[in-house]
C-alpha cells in the first residue's frame, strides 16, 4: 500500500479543498532511501541519478549527497539541472541531441556525453573543436546490445536488444571506436561504454545484463588494444506498482556489483536509475467529488486525474492509493457514498481511460472524503498533458526540506514550501 508518512497524512489532510489535488514530497523519506541505496553499493559503484525520472529542484537537492553526478537527456534538463545544483557532474545521454543543445552543454563545462550515432559523434567532434577546442571531451558509446529474450519479456520497457532509436548497433561498434582511436578525433578521448536497455528488471536480471555489457565492452576494448576506463549500465531498476512494499533488492544487486568490479578492477561501473530512487517519495493527494453507480459497478470521481499523474494510464497499472476518512461535510446537501466494497477512482476528464485504480478496497467512500496515491515521486506530473480539459494545476508541497543537504539537521522550519506550479 505504502501509506503516507505521517507528516505527508497530515499535510494532506491539512489542505483545504480548493488546494487539492496535490504532489507531497516527502524528502526526508527520500534522502533515508537514497542512503540505503548508496550504502548498499560499492564504494567503487558510481551513481548517477537520471533526472528524467523527477527533476524538481527540491528532489536534485535532496539527492546531492548521495549521487555522483545527474545524467541528464535534453537541452532543458541540462540547464535546469546545472542551475538547480551548480557544479555538480552531469552526464549529457539521450537521442537526437542538437547541434545547439551540444553547442550549449559543451559552454556550460559539460565534458562527459554518451554519445548514441556515429553521426551523433562527428557532430561533437566538430562543435567541440570550435566551442572548447582546448577540452578534452570523454565520450561513452552508447550501444543496443543483445538481451537474452527472458530478459525482455520480463522488462516493463525495453530501450535495447531489439530494433529501436537508442544507441549503437554492435554492428558498428569496431568502426565507431576506430574514429576514435585513430586520431580522426583528437579532442574526443573514448571512455567506455553505455548500456540502458530496459526497465523495470530485477536485481538478478540488472546483475545478469551489467555481466553481459561488461563482458561485450571488454571483449571490444581488448580487441582495439584500449584501456576500458568505465561501463555505464544504466537505470531500469524495478518498482512493483502492485506490490509497492516489495523493493528492489538494492542489497543482492550491490554485492554483484562488486564482485563485477572485482572481476574488471581497471573498470569503473556506473549506474544511473531514476525510478527506483525517487519513486517512493511522492504522493498524488487529493478529494472525492462524487461516487456514483453505473451498471453494477462503482466509481469515485476525484479532482484530478491522469492529465496530472499519468503513470498508471502510461503503464497500464492501479495506482496504489490509500483513503483517508474526512468526517466534516461542510455543504447542505447529503454525501454520495459507495454501497460496494469496491470502488474505481477515476479523474474529471472526459474520457474513460482517466482511471486512477480499478476496484479498490473503499467501502464506505463518501464524496469528500480524500485519497493519497503513492508511488508517485517519479515519472508522475513531469510526464503528464497537464493542459487536457484546462483543470487547474496541482499544488506542490517538499516536506522536511534541508536548506543544506549536507546536513543531518532540519533547518527551521522543517516544513516549507507548498505552491501551485504556473
Ligand atoms: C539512458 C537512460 N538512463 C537511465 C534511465 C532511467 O531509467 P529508470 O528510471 O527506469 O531507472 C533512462 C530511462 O528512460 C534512460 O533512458
Amino acid at each position: 500500500m505504502t501509506l503516507p508518512t505521517a507528516s505527508v497524512r497530515d499535510r494532506i489532510l491539512s489542505l483545504p479543498s480548493a488546494e487539492l489535488p496535490a504532489y507531497v514530497y516527502d524528502l526526508a523519506a527520500l534522502r533515508d532511501h537514497a542512503a540505503e541505496v548508496r550504502a548498499a553499493l560499492p564504494e567503487r559503484v558510481e551513481l548517477y541519478y537520471a533526472a528524467k525520472a523527477n527533476p524538481d529542484r527540491e528532489i536534485l537537492t535532496a539527492l546531492a549527497p548521495y549521487v555522483d553526478g545527474y545524467e541528464v537527456s535534453s537541452g532543458g534538463e541540462l540547464a535546469h539541472v546545472h542551475e538547480a545544483v551548480p557544479g555538480r557532474p552531469l552526464a549529457f545521454g539521450g537521442p537526437g541531441k542538437t547541434p545547439v543543445e551540444i553547442a550549449a552543454a559543451l559552454e556550460l563545462g559539460v565534458r562527459r556525453f554518451h554519445v548514441e550515432s556515429a553521426y551523433e559523434l562527428r557532430m561533437l567532434a566538430e562543435l567541440a573543436a570550435r566551442t572548447a577546442p582546448d577540452a578534452r571531451i570523454d565520450v561513452l558509446l552508447r550501444f543496443n546490445l543483445p538481451l537474452p529474450d527472458a530478459l525482455l519479456e520480463n522488462s516493463s520497457l525495453a530501450m535495447g536488444g531489439r530494433p529501436t532509436p537508442f544507441g549503437l548497433d554492435p554492428s558498428e561498434a569496431d568502426a565507431t571506436v576506430a574514429l576514435l582511436t585513430d586520431g580522426t578525433f583528437p579532442q574526443l578521448a573514448l571512455r567506455g561504454v553505455h548500456a540502458h536497455l530496459a526497465s523495470g528488471l530485477e536485481a538478478d536480471e540488472q546483475l545478469a545484463v551489467a555481466e553481459s555489457v561488461v563482458r561485450w565492452a571488454t571483449g571490444l576494448a581488448g580487441r582495439h588494444g584500449v584501456r576500458l576506463c568505465e561501463v555505464n549500465v544504466g537505470g531500469g531498476m524495478t518498482v512493483d506498482y502492485a506490490d509497492p512494499d516489495r523493493r528492489f533488492d538494492w542489497a543482492a544487486y550491490g554485492k554483484g556489483l562488486g564482485e563485477l568490479a572485482d572481476a574488471h578492477p581497471e573498470v569503473t561501473l556506473r549506474i544511473e536509475p531514476g525510478r527506483a530512487l525517487t519513486a517512493y517519495c511522492g504522493w498524488y493527494a487529493t478529494e472525492v467529488l462524487d461516487v456514483k453507480h453505473s451498471h453494477g459497478e462503482e466509481f469515485a470521481v476525484v479532482r484530478g486525474g491522469t492529465h496530472h499523474l499519468r503513470t498508471p494510464a502510461t503503464k497500464g497499472h492501479d495506482q496504489p492509493c490509500s483513503v483517508l476518512p474526512v468526517d466534516d461535510w461542510p455543504h447542505p446537501w447529503p454525501r454520495s457514498t459507495a454501497r460496494q466494497d469496491r470502488v474505481t477512482l477515476t479523474g474529471q476528464l472526459c474520457t474513460p481511460k482517466d482511471v486512477l485504480a480499478r476496484r479498490v478496497p473503499a467501502a464506505g467512500l463518501r464524496a469528500g472524503d480524500r485519497a493519497a496515491f503513492s508511488v508517485a515521486g517519479a515519472y508522475a506530473w513531469n510526464i503528464s498533458h497537464h493542459d487536457f480539459l484546462m483543470h487547474p494545476r496541482p499544488g506542490f508541497h517538499y516536506l522536511n526540506h534541508l536548506e543544506h543537504p549536507g546536513s543531518s539537521e532540519p533547518s527551521e522550519p522543517s516544513e516549507p514550501s507548498g505552491g501551485r506550479r504556473g
